[in-house]
């Protein structure tokens, strides 16, 4: 059974160029933008507030021992697997944003394209003075675009970023705050289902909820939806989803996409392995495996791979884990789904969404969905 989310305050510096109140007052300020319902003032009444910032979730002991599960089970499996989403530390997370400066890695210019140009219209289809919650937020670069829409179209915005990677979140936390007079964040660090939760018991009033940079196609097709079907129950009448999907195409531009020269891509992946040396003191030589990006087109999806270039025996110490690997064997890090116009008509629909509208970059390689919680 799921946990609730865990809403302790998370020790924090204050982002830089940000002066929280001298006061030692931890209750909400009177004229606070956050919209919580009273009852649960007293649960969070214990958290750090600042009067622009907080940060809630998962304590790193908790995303430790679930990186540690994930670890036993999936190097016990066969064929063997890691999930993708321990890739995000901080060294993760910025050898992500790295990729999306990548020429190849076309989805982030493609996003930012398509919410540059339809920004203000995408807002002009929520509901006034909505407040913005966001899975997988990153580095929140392109929702800077979103976010000032939303803060032409009225003075005051709660954004509520939520990520596994709390590198991630303070760092984005602390660009907007400076960027951004009218803004409030209310972060959450944990993985998206608990973000649900989160936003379902701590965000009140009209919201939408975006899930940017593709990363639905991380999920297998019937677990997408089930995922959107959920975040459609955290979505009141006139609440909005937005949705970032990347469509399919060329193979080669994919495996290109996934794989670049530079070999930022393959880091980033090896970062699972470099990770479980860090964190659990695993002997992983990372010179001992390659990478590899394949594209099944029956399938639409790219999968990745760290695979063993030799036979070869890793111990993780602190997970008193011995792992035996045969040469050629794979270890798969992740997989990226990718949509026709059809099968994303299909995913709303199962998920129980209904399309607002749709918009593409000029090459027609990605799109954004403006979703609603009731098909029509
Ligand atoms: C592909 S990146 C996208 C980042 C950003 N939204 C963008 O468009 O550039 C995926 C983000 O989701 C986070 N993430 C991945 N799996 C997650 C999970 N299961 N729960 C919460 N966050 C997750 C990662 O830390 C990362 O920041």
């Amino acid at each position: 059974m799921r946990r609730g989310p865990i809403l302790r305050p998370l020790a924090r510096s204050p982002p830089h160029g940000y002066n929280p109140p001298q006061r030692n007052n931890l209750s909400l300020p009177q004229a606070s933008p956050f919209y919580l319902r009273p009852e649960n003032r007293m649960s969070i009444r214990a958290a750090t507030w600042h009067e622009r910032f907080t940060l809630a979730g998962e304590e790193r002991s908790e995303n430790l021992a679930a990186f540690a599960a994930d670890v036993r089970a999936g190097l016990a499996a066969t064929p063997k697997r890691l999930s993708c989403r321990f890739i995000y530390d901080k060294v993760g997370s910025e050898l992500f944003e790295r990729i999306c400066q990548l020429p190849e890695y076309y989805p982030t210019g493609a996003e930012r394209e398509i919410l540059t140009r339809h920004a203000d219209r995408i807002v002009g289809l929520m509901p006034h003075g909505v407040h913005l919650a966001e899975l997988g937020s990153g580095s929140s670069d392109k929702t800077q675009v979103l976010i000032a829409a939303l803060l032409r179209a009225h003075p005051r915005l709660l954004y509520v970023p939520m990520d596994i990677s709390r590198a991630a979140l303070e760092s984005a936390a602390e660009q907007l705050l400076d960027r951004f007079e009218g803004l409030r964040i209310r972060a959450y660090m944990g993985e998206y289902h608990d973000g649900l939760a989160f936003v379902q018991q701590f965000v009140e009033g009209p919201k939408c909820l975006s899930w940017l940079g593709s990363s639905i196609g991380n999920l297998a097709r019937p677990a997408a939806a089930a995922f959107l079907q959920s975040a459609g129950a955290c979505l009141a009448e006139h609440d909005r989803m937005l949705i970032g999907i990347d469509l399919r195409k060329d193979g080669s531009v994919l495996e290109q996409a996934y794989d670049d020269p530079g070999g930022v891509t393959a880091s980033f992946n090896a970062n699972i392995l470099g990770r479980i040396n860090r964190e659990f003191g695993g002997d992983f030589d990372l010179e001992a495996f390659r990478y590899e990006a394949r594209y099944d087109e029956h399938r639409g999806v790219v999968e990745m791979f760290q695979i063993s270039r030799r036979a070869q025996a890793v111990r993780i110490e602190k997970l008193d884990l011995d792992v035996s690997l045969a040469a050629d064997e794979e270890i798969h890090t992740e997989s990226s789904y990718k949509y026709s116009l059809a099968e994303i008509d299909v995913l709303a629909a199962d998920a129980g969404l209904g399309v607002v509208e749709q918009w593409f970059d000029q090459a027609k390689q990605f799109t954004l969905v403006l979703l609603e919680p009731h098909a029509e």
